[in-house]
């Protein structure tokens, strides 16, 4: 087994393998074993680094594949509805291989990590990412109410913890990475966070298109409005509300906070966003990825 790891700023995580796990929730031999989960053809895996817009995504992919709006499942807990893959104890549903088919995961997992079947390229995966400004914004706010968090004192404290890849899931330029460069190693959609705030119409639409899934403009209207800021602020689902207080504390704030693109302005100073610029060229330059948030 690869090394293990101390996360000098977090006690709450652990790095193996160059990922941050959830030392209490993710031990490293369940993590190996799954790899060897046996993935189904009509699985479909949502894939972020956190606070990426997974939540909001989960709840298009429900709405659009379970129907909800219809059927009124939207009353289900999201994580029954679809699992987070690499978490044992915050899963309503202990066996994965019982859930009927189609099955939704959610993962935060980097490339090196998910089932090795998944390359098999029938099931499908959806990779959601966002800009790491305002990931990090967004992350660093989480803090306040996430109550297993190690909190930094400060947004600087935050910002060099963040750049060295001691947050949960590691570095977020390696995430990218991994994932991007295996592009064709798997059946898989990259989406950006920018680009649903912008038209969720359609990005709905492309990933009905993606999981050939039907649904004309009334239904997708319907999904959009269903899994629009301020109907999903006002959800107590949505808001984790159901996740105990060990975890996540209601007190300081709500998960579903502002919902904005460059929200990292309120709280960078320039000299971090140029810090974090030069590390994005350099880190980031060959990928042929275009990054539509780099556009002023
Ligand atoms: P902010 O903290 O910037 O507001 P994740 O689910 O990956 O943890 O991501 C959480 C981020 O997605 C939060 O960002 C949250 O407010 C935002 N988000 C959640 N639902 C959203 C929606 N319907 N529209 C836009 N952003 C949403």
């Amino acid at each position: 087994m690869a090394e293990i790891t101390f996360v000098p700023r977090d006690h709450n995580l652990y790095r193996y393998k160059g990922f941050c796990f959830l030392k209490d929730m993710m031990p490293p031999e369940f993590i190996d074993s799954l790899q060897n989960f046996k993935i189904r053809d009509d699985d479909v895996f949502l894939i972020t680094f956190p606070k990426s817009g997974t939540t909001w995504t989960q709840q298009i992919l429900c709405l659009i594949c379970y129907e909800g709006h219809r059927k009124g499942t939207e009353k289900i807990d999201t994580t029954e509805r679809m699992p987070w893959f690499e978490s044992q104890t915050l899963n309503p549903v202990s066996d994965l291989n019982s859930l009927p088919s189609p099955r939704l995961f959610v993962s935060h997992l980097s490339e090196t990590f998910v089932p090795k079947e998944l390359k098999n390229k029938k099931a499908k995966v959806i990779y959601v990412m966002r800009n790491a400004k305002d990931v990090m914004n967004s992350l660093y706010h989480f803090q306040d109410i996430l109550a297993l968090a190690q909190k930094s004192p400060d947004f600087n404290h935050f910002f060099e913890k963040f750049m060295d890849g001691e947050v949960f899931a590691g570095k977020w330029f390696d995430h990218i990475r991994g994932w991007y460069t295996h592009k064709n190693d798997y059946n898989i959609l990259f989406l950006k966070y920018e680009d649903m705030i912008k038209d969720l119409h359609s990005t709905v639409k492309q990933i009905c298109f993606f999981l050939a899934i039907e649904l004309d403009d009334e239904e997708i209207d319907i999904v959009v409005k269903k899994a629009s800021f301020n109907e999903m602020k006002k959800d107590p689902l949505s808001n984790k509300e159901n996740v105990p207080d060990s975890i996540i504390t209601r007190k300081v704030g709500s998960f579903i906070r502002k919902g904005q693109v460059g929200d990292w302005k309120n709280i960078m100073t320039v000299a971090q966003s140029e810090t974090f610029d030069k590390i994005f060229q350099e880190q980031m330059r060959d990928l042929s990825l275009s990054f539509t948030w780099q556009i002023p």
